[in-house]
């Protein structure tokens, strides 16, 4: 009887969880060689979608091509992570911040006819013969107003591509993503966003290195979610991608795996805001397991700070502004208040023991249902240790156990 109607109720939630046929909920991340972290070390369970990071556009011919360097790894990442999810779904990613960067060309394949097509045409021939299932662009960034309208074109081109590829090889249409900027609004250049929304799955929103230590000489939640003061902020970008037009199924938010330390001028004054310098070498990026190894080898102090949902911590001079599991927290009950698609990790290779991409995970289940259900959590772990990343599936499972 207990089994009957907890049946029941599971079967309620099922229908609230799939109002359409879409993508129900993204929880993704890239990966890159160069953290030389293992593909097969990726629990890819954890995931619906992987990024494997990056391709070049070729300066000259603007064909989309795989360094040799990376051509082996790249070629066995979508077998590789479908051992331990045979659901997971891979996007190869173009571009990304390099350096040098690859905006220039970006910008000169995006104003020409045939540049497009060699792109476009190149890139879909890629994703096949590497088993990818889908792309994503990452041009950062786009900056004038030409480049704007240039990249609506190759957007309107590339989504008519991959769907006229579709029906004359009857496979699957490849995902068609783009890594955008954190506002839809950059240098007073407004992305296509009317095209965005028609021609792409959905964007990957930089919700993150909104200060660094090599510019900002004041300790800093890199990553906030809310700022009073400031336009710089998660909620304020996204705000301004929804108010462009993009609908919030489509935005896919961004969660950085890593941090910035800062020097603290005086570790008394240790909060967000103290006087600090770049006081590491580099740009002082460390990621997200460094930060906790920081944290056990120095027996720093950790904080929350709710204002901004960041956290951070300190020993000695030593500042660090990250996100950890509250912020993480907050910012899955964030998306899920805003209806956002789901969110993704910069990078893979950041986190500790699979400790951030289980909470953000399970978070964003969790909150994807209409109310409180308790241990569901628990429930929705079955699901994914056997690798059934829908929602629906995860409550099949359960319900298949509770009703045996
Ligand atoms: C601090 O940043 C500046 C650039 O703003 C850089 O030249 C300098 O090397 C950095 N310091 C350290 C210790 O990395
Ligand atoms: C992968 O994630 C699942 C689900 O949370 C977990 O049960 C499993 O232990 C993880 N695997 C590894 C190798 O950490």
């Amino acid at each position: 009887m207990a089994s009957g109607i907890s049946f029941f109720l599971l079967a309620v939630l099922l229908s609230s969880l799939h109002p359409s046929a879409a993508q129900s909920i993204v929880r993704a991340a890239y990966w890159f060689p160069e953290s030389e972290f293992p593909v097969s070390s990726i629990n890819s369970s954890l995931f619906t979608h992987l990024f494997c990071a990056f391709a070049d556009v070729d300066p000259n011919s603007y064909r989309v091509t795989i360094a040799s360097s990376k051509a082996a790894a790249f070629s066995t990442f979508t077998s590789t992570v479908r051992r331990r999810n045979p659901s997971v779904s891979t996007l190869l990613s173009i571009g990304g911040g390099g350096n040098p960067s690859p905006e220039p060309i970006f910008a000169a394949m995006a104003s020409g006819a045939a540049s497009r097509r060699a792109f476009i045409d190149s890139s879909i021939q890629l994703a096949r013969a590497n088993g990818f299932s889908g792309l994503d662009l990452d041009w950062e960034y786009p900056r004038t107003g030409s480049d704007m309208s240039n990249l609506g074109t190759l957007l309107r081109e590339w989504r008519a591509a991959v769907n006229a590829e579709a029906t004359s090889t009857g496979r699957p249409r490849l995902l068609l993503t783009a890594a955008v900027y954190y506002s839809s609004v950059l240098n007073s250049e407004e992305y296509p966003a009317a095209t965005v929304a028609s021609s792409l799955d959905w964007i990957n929103v930089m919700s993150y290195d909104y200060y660094t230590p090599s510019w900002r000489r004041v300790t800093s939640a890199h990553a906030a979610l809310y700022d009073a003061s400031s336009q710089l902020s998660t909620s304020a970008g996204i705000g301004d991608w929804t108010s462009s037009g993009v609908p919030s199924r489509k935005i896919v938010m961004g969660i950085p795996f890593y941090g910035y330390a800062w020097k603290l001028l005086n570790p008394a004054n240790n909060g967000l805001g103290a006087p600090a310098t770049n006081g590491t070498t580099g740009d002082g990026s460390i990621a997200y397991n460094q930060i906790r190894a920081f944290i056990r080898n120095n027996a720093a102090t950790r904080v929350y700070d709710g204002n901004t949902v960041a956290n951070y911590c300190y020993a000695g001079t030593t500042w660090i502004g990250y996100v950890d599991v509250e912020a993480i927290d907050d910012m899955m009950t964030y998306a899920r208040d805003n209806r956002l698609l789901g969110y993704f990790a910069w990078s893979v290779s950041g986190d500790e023991n699979w400790v951030l991409s289980q909470r953000g995970g399970c978070r964003l289940l969790q909150l994807s249902f209409p109310f409180r259900v308790p241990g569901l959590c628990g429930f929705l772990k079955v699901g994914i240790r056997r690798g059934l990343p829908e929602v629906g599936s995860f409550i099949l499972v359960y319900a298949a156990e509770d009703v045996k």
